[in-house]
């Protein structure tokens, strides 16, 4: 059999652990919900597990949520903001695709209820004595990856001056200090002054040993509301010792004059341990041309990569512009049938956002059971949808043509995509340990 066929076989397998998938929601769902509702009880766990992180002081949130007294005057919209799936930020449709991942922020649908219940009984506390003991936040955790073992800022701030056209800079980051070869095992990037200024940063690893084009890659990306990335158990990428780290930074003047400065937070694997894949994150399907005209909507743009080897496809995240509406990757297998006779090929949606939100830029992070695990030639697709009508809030001039370009006006549509290439035989093992595991869940169920 050649490979492609072996491929093709082993298709089936991934479409079973993909459609079992929803399962674990529908369970929790059914769960019902206490008559009677409080804060005290029932409401603030929810807050300290998924809201408390950006709604307290000092984090990116409007209003604190930490007490009683700080949550009660939202709570009309605090059920309206959960009811339609706008908080937490969590974006995928939940009707299609994969649908287990890692860092799953969304609420299940019984919490739904709970805080819905709560509002509708016009936000009781109950008794205090139920109340759990406060979350404790310390500065850790505003990196998002968890306790960076490198963090360094700028070599020197820069001034956006109050009245300028668009720029990018490209910034130089502090050196890593670095003494021997490490591999990165999650990374986050941000800007650590003169946020508001900042429309996104795209980093840069430069090999010390090569600083031609062929030694430079792409480390991390910045946008509002993206939290770092980061690489399943066993995947890293390279740091060589005075490895370099250059800062693509698009600024964009808001009439005050601003200095900038950024950090980059690594974790590293322990010295001396060398991960058996290396880790990949870049722009991919990219669209290329964009004709967005003038108060429409729907408007589509496909774009197209095809992956050379076998690989895992770990992470998704959309990115377009003011007029995004909604983004989808779509996986096309290389042809099923060998031989001269036209042959099939399959697709199979992988994720969907069908609410994109430009000021929410989430890494959709698949968890290891389930993340996409396809032959050498799968194309990946990229489906953009635009709308550039008033109906959308979030579009500046509705009026306007849009095309593709770099400054938030323009248009834009790519995914982020995180990946690790296999060998033939380690894909082979994969698809078969999945199957075998596909074979055990579903004879559990019956
Ligand atoms: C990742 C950070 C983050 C998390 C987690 C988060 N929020 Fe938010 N929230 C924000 C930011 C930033 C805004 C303002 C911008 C926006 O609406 O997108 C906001 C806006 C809101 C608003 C609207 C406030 C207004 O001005 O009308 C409500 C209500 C809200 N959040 C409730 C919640 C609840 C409830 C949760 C948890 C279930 C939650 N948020 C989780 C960051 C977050």
């Amino acid at each position: 059999m050649s490979p492609l066929e072996t491929a093709a076989r082993s298709l089936g397998a991934a479409l079973l652990v993909f459609a079992i998938a929803p399962l674990s929601r529908a369970q929790s769902s059914a769960q019902s919900v206490p008559d009677q509702v409080t804060f005290a009880r029932d409401v603030a766990p929810i807050l300290q597990r998924a809201c408390q992180n950006c709604h307290r002081p000092g984090s990116i949130g409007p209003m604190s949520l930490l007490t009683y007294q700080d949550a009660r005057p939202w709570a009309r919209s605090l059920k309206q903001q959960v009811v339609q799936r706008n908080m937490p930020p969590w974006y995928i449709d939940r009707t299609v695709g994969i649908q287990q991942f890692k860092n799953d922020a969304a609420l299940s649908d019984r919490e739904i209820a709970i805080i819905s219940k709560w509002v509708d009984l016009g936000a009781p506390l109950g008794n205090p004595a139920d109340l759990p003991a406060p979350r404790q936040f310390d500065d850790s955790d505003r990196w998002h990856i968890g306790k960076p073992d490198v963090v360094v800022t700028l070599k020197k701030e820069v001034l956006v001056k109050g009245r300028a056209a668009d720029q990018w800079l490209d910034l130089d980051m502090q050196d890593l200090g670095l003494k021997t070869n490490r591999y990165i095992q999650a990374m986050e990037i941000k800007p650590i002054k003169g946020v508001k200024v900042v429309h996104h940063v795209e980093s840069t690893l430069i090999d010390p040993d090569d600083e031609s084009p062929a030694g430079r890659q792409h480390l991390e990306e910045y946008a509002v509301g993206k939290y770092g990335d980061s690489f399943p158990e066993g995947t890293g990428m390279l740091l060589k010792p005075g490895a370099h780290i250059l800062a693509n930074t698009h600024v964009h003047s808001d009439g005050e004059d601003t200095t900038v400065n950024l950090a980059i937070a690594l974790k590293l694997y322990p010295e001396n341990v060398v991960p058996k894949h290396i880790a990949h994150a870049q722009q991919l399907g990219s669209a290329g041309d964009l004709d967005i005209r003038p108060n429409m909507k729907n408007v589509r743009a496909d774009g197209y990569t095809v992956l050379p080897k076998p690989a895992v496809i770990t992470a998704f995240q959309p990115h377009m512009h003011n007029r995004g509406q909604a983004q989808c990757l779509e996986l096309i297998y290389p042809i099923m049938s060998g031989g001269e006779r036209p042959g099939a090929v399959r697709t199979e949606m992988a994720s969907c956002v069908d609410r994109f939100k430009f000021d929410w830029h989430v890494v959709y992070e698949y968890a290891d059971d389930v993340a996409p695990i396809v032959p050498a030639g799968t194309i990946l697709h990229v489906i953009s949808l635009y709308d550039n009508t008033t109906g959308n809030k979030f579009n500046p001039d509705p009026t306007n043509w849009v095309g593709w370009g770099n400054r938030t006006i323009d248009e834009m549509g790519f995914s982020w995509i995180n990946w690790y290439y296999l060998t033939d035989d380690e894909y082979k093992q994969a698809i078969a340990a999945r199957q075998a595991k596909a074979r055990k869940t579903s004879a559990s169920l019956q």
